[in-house]
C-alpha cells in the first residue's frame, strides 16, 4: 500500500474502468476511510450507498446535463450522502460528506483503484438529484452530494497544471 502523502499527492480523475469487480473487502476498505473522516461536532451524518448495478447506474447516468456519461459504465460507484436528522447544523452538510468522499478519492488511489467525484447536488440541475432520489429510494431525509465512480484504471490520468505553491501559499497576510 501506497504511503499518505503519495496517495495524496498522485491522485488524479480516472473515467473509464476495466470491467473488473472492485472486491467486496476493498469496498468496505473504503466506506472506512469515508466514516473516519472529520465532520462538524462529531455528528458523522453521512450515508454511502455503493451500486453496481448496471440498471441503475444508467438510469442515474441519464440526463444529459451531468456530462458524465461515463458513470453508466463504473464497475461501482458510491453515492455520498447525509442525512439531516443526523445533523444540527445545516451549513456544514455539503462539507461533512465532501471531507468524506476526499477520504475514498484517496483511499482508492492508494489502493490501485481508479476515481472520480461527480457532482450529485447541484442547484442549477436539480433533475439529477431528482433522478438520484427515484433510483436509490432516498427518503426525504437524506439528500445525495456527490456520486464516485470507481474502478480498475483503463486509462493514463489526465496530467494537469497545478497552480504553483508560492501562488496559493501566503504567509501570515494576504499581500
Ligand atoms: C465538487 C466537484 C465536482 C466535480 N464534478 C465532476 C463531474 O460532475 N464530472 C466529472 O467528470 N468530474 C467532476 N469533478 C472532477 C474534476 O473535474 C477534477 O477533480 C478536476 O478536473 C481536477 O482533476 P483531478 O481530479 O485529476 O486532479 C468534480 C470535482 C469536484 C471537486
Amino acid at each position: 500500500m501506497m504511503e499518505a502523502l503519495k496517495a495524496i499527492n498522485t491522485r488524479r480523475s480516472v473515467r473509464k474502468y476495466k470491467k473488473k469487480k472492485v472486491p467486496k473487502k476493498i469496498i468496505k476498505e473504503l466506506i472506512n476511510a469515508a466514516r473516519n473522516a472529520p465532520s462538524s461536532y462529531n455528528e458523522q451524518p453521512w450515508v454511502f450507498i455503493t451500486i453496481t448495478d448496471k440498471e441503475k447506474l444508467r438510469k442515474i447516468a441519464e440526463p444529459e446535463e451531468q456530462k458524465s456519461n461515463f458513470l453508466k459504465d463504473a464497475p461501482l460507484v458510491i453515492a455520498c450522502c447525509y442525512d439531516e436528522k443526523k445533523s444540527s447544523t445545516k451549513i456544514h452538510n455539503l462539507e461533512n460528506v465532501a471531507v468524506a468522499a476526499e477520504n475514498i478519492l484517496i483511499a482508492a488511489n492508494a489502493l490501485g483503484l481508479g476515481a472520480c467525484y461527480v457532482t450529485a447536488f447541484t442547484s442549477k440541475y436539480p433533475v439529477i438529484e431528482k433522478r438520484i432520489r427515484k433510483v436509490l429510494k432516498l427518503p426525504g431525509n437524506v439528500h445525495p452530494v456527490c456520486l464516485i465512480t470507481i474502478g480498475y484504471p483503463d486509462e493514463e490520468p489526465v496530467d494537469k497544471e497545478m497552480r504553483p505553491l508560492k501562488e496559493v501559499w501566503k504567509k501570515e497576510e494576504y499581500v
